[in-house]
C-alpha cells in the first residue's frame, strides 16, 4: 500500500485528500497519511480525518512512498515540484473515481484530476496539471505541466494549454485555440482565437484584460521553506 503525504493542508489539499481517501475506498493500492504545511498554526490539526504533520522541511521524518501537492497557485506549485523532483520524490496522480479518463490519454505525475472531470481521447496531460471538478478536457489536447483547468472549464478538441497557464472557472475555449503559457482566462471567458504566453483575458468573446492585480501578487509566490 502507497503511502502518500499532502503538501498543503488548505483547501485544494483537502480536496485533494478527498480524492485519495474515495481511491482508497475503491480499491486503489495507495492511501493518504496526513499533510505537510508551513503554517505553524496547523500542526497537530486534522483536516478529512488526517493529520497536519508539520512543515515540508521536516517531510524526511515521515515514512511514506509518494507525494502529490494540493497548492492551486500554478507557480508556488510548480516551485514545489521542482524541489522535490530534484529531491528524488515520486508523484502519484490522484484520480477521483467519478472522473472519465479515455484509456489512451496520457496524463503526468501529480496531476489532480477532480470529481466528475473528463478527459477525452488523445489528450495529453502534463506534471503537476489541476483538472478541476466538471471540467472538461476534449480530444487531443495538450496540457502543460502546472496549469490549471478551473471547476466547470470546457476546452474543445485540440486546444493547447501552455505551461502554468490557468482557465477559469466556466471558461470555454473553441477548439484548435492555444492559451500561452502562464497566461490566465478569466472565469466565464470564452476564448476564440490564440493568446499569447503570460496575457490575462476576460470577458465574451474574450480579450485583453489589463494588469491582473491578483496575478501580479501571484509573481511572488508563498516561500516554503526547506528542501533548498
Ligand atoms: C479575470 C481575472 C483574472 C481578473 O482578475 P483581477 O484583475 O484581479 O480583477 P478584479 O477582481 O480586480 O476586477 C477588475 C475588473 O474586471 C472585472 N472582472 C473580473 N473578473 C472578470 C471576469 N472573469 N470576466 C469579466 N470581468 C471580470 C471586475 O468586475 C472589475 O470590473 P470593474 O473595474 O468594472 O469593477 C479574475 O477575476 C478571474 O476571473 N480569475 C479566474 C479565477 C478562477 O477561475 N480561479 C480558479 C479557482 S478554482
Amino acid at each position: 500500500m502507497k503511502r502518500v503525504l499532502i503538501i498543503g493542508a488548505g483547501g485544494h489539499a483537502q480536496v485533494v485528500a478527498d480524492i485519495l481517501l474515495r481511491m482508497h475506498e475503491t480499491g486503489a493500492d495507495m492511501i493518504p497519511i496526513g499533510f505537510l504545511d508551513d503554517n505553524p498554526h496547523l500542526l497537530g490539526e486534522e483536516r478529512l480525518g488526517l493529520p497536519v504533520l508539520g512543515p515540508l522541511a521536516a517531510i524526511d521524518a515521515f515514512e511514506y512512498d509518494a507525494v502529490i501537492i494540493g497548492i492551486g497557485d500554478n507557480r508556488t506549485r510548480r516551485m514545489i515540484y521542482e524541489r522535490l523532483t530534484m529531491c528524488g520524490k515520486s508523484f502519484v496522480v490522484a484520480r477521483h473515481p467519478s472522473a472519465i479518463v479515455a484509456p489512451d490519454a496520457m496524463i503526468g505525475a501529480g496531476t489532480v484530476i477532480a470529481a466528475r472531470a473528463i478527459v477525452n481521447a488523445g489528450a495529453q496531460i502534463g506534471v503537476n496539471v489541476i483538472l478541476n471538478s466538471g471540467c472538461i478536457v476534449e480530444h487531443h489536447n495538450y496540457i502543460g505541466a502546472h496549469a490549471h483547468i478551473a471547476p466547470g472549464a470546457t476546452l474543445g478538441g485540440t486546444v493547447t494549454v501552455g505551461e502554468g497557464a490557468l482557465a477559469g472557472i466556466g471558461a470555454t475555449v473553441l477548439p484548435q485555440c492555444t492559451i500561452g503559457a502562464w497566461s490566465v482566462v478569466g472565469g466565464g471567458a470564452v476564448v476564440t482565437s490564440d493568446v499569447a504566453d503570460g496575457l490575462v483575458v476576460s470577458g465574451i468573446p474574450a480579450r485583453p484584460h489589463g494588469i491582473m492585480r491578483r496575478h501580479v501578487r501571484q509573481l511572488a509566490p508563498r516561500v516554503y521553506r526547506g528542501l533548498g
